[in-house]
């Protein structure tokens, strides 16, 4: 892979692939591997604290003299003081989620920060461009963790933000090897963002169980979750059968917040609970099989995507 392009150059990075800032998966040790590789890293805020923020942002310093960027759920309650974390640290990159950017682009942009938003739609990505994030991820409903409500696909998605954007389109959802980042780039995108992939790595601080439950998943064996009240993709379990019976039952959002509680995401991703937690995963679980360092990782998603591209070539010279 030789790609120099907006996005390359705007994050300085060697290749236009993004580890996903993921809760309970991506810190300092995730984040610095990639950077290492010629990536972007980012540091999952969502499930930190201000104070465990500047640890890792700390110890990806010291890890890394590659750039490195964190990822921060806006509907967060303390979302702004975790942006005060970064600014104070000096971090010159941030993804935003869950949430309008609009309020702390101010402040990120007087800090000499590049924001980035991710969005389910085109009107969300009309609207970060409007307020002037400097690109945007477009995340299909393939995608592990939370998810739009219009449940559009990355291929259906993606093409059409890129036509519709002057700033550069990443595009994430169901991308788990180098046919899929080969793919992205077709439909517009100058970057894949990646999640589940990078959640099964040596380097993530995700739970063996998580781990070895993704290395068997089949096709269909997530779901999205909660389509009324906060769409969210998880792995299959006893846990998500019964929150299906109370949805179909009709239980309204309050007892199903109730039922959801704050700690599954922790149980299952972090503390390897796989009847009651939430393991959080994207469709593309069933493409991966193995648990790799970062650095092969890197590996097998270049040779891929090489090797993805000379088939491409050659169905040119069939034709
Ligand atoms: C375990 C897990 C945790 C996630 N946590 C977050 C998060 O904290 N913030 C966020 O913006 N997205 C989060 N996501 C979504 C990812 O950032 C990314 O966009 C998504 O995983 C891409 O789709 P993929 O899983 O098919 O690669 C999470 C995804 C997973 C799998």
């Amino acid at each position: 892979m030789n790609i120099k392009n907006k996005i390359t150059e705007l994050f300085s990075i060697e290749h236009p692939i993004i580890q996903a800032g993921m809760v309970w998966t991506s810190g300092w040790r995730l984040a610095s591997a990639v950077a290492e590789c010629g990536g972007l890293g980012l540091i999952g805020a969502g499930s930190m604290k201000a104070d465990l923020l500047k640890e890792h942002i700390q110890k990806c310093r010291r890890a890394t003299a590659k750039s490195f960027g964190v990822n921060i759920p806006l509907l967060r309650e303390d979302a702004s003081g975790l942006i005060d974390v970064v600014i104070s640290e000096g971090v010159k990159i941030v993804f935003t989620s869950a949430g309008h950017p609009g309020k702390f682009i101010e402040i990120l942009k007087k800090n000499d920060v590049k924001v980035v938003h991710v969005v389910p739609s085109l009107k969300y990505a009309l609207k970060a461009e409007s307020v002037g994030c400097d690109a945007v991820v477009g995340e299909g409903v393939e995608a592990g963790g939370h998810n739009g409500i219009d449940e559009l696909t990355t291929f259906a998605l993606i093409p059409q933000i890129s036509d519709a954007l002057k700033i550069p389109v990443i595009a994430a959802g169901g991308i788990a090897d180098g046919r899929g980042i080969l793919a992205a780039f077709a439909l517009g995108a100058q970057a894949v963002q990646i999640g589940t992939r990078f959640a099964v790595t040596i380097e993530s601080s995700a739970h063996a169980k998580y781990k070895e439950r993704i290395c068997k998943a089949k096709d269909n064996d997530t779901v999205l979750l909660l389509k009324r009240i906060g769409p969210l993709r998880t792995i299959k379990n006893d846990f998500t059968s019964d929150l299906i019976k109370a949805e179909l039952a009709g239980a309204d959002e309050e007892s199903l917040r109730q039922l959801l509680g704050k700690k599954r995401e922790r149980e299952g991703i972090f503390e390897g609970d796989e009847k009651n937690g939430l393991m959080e995963a994207g469709q593309g679980a069933g493409l991966i099989r193995n648990i790799p360092t970062v650095k092969e990782l890197f590996f097998e998603l270049l040779e891929q995507y090489d090797k993805a591209c000379m088939k491409i070539l050659k169905f040119d010279l069939i034709e």
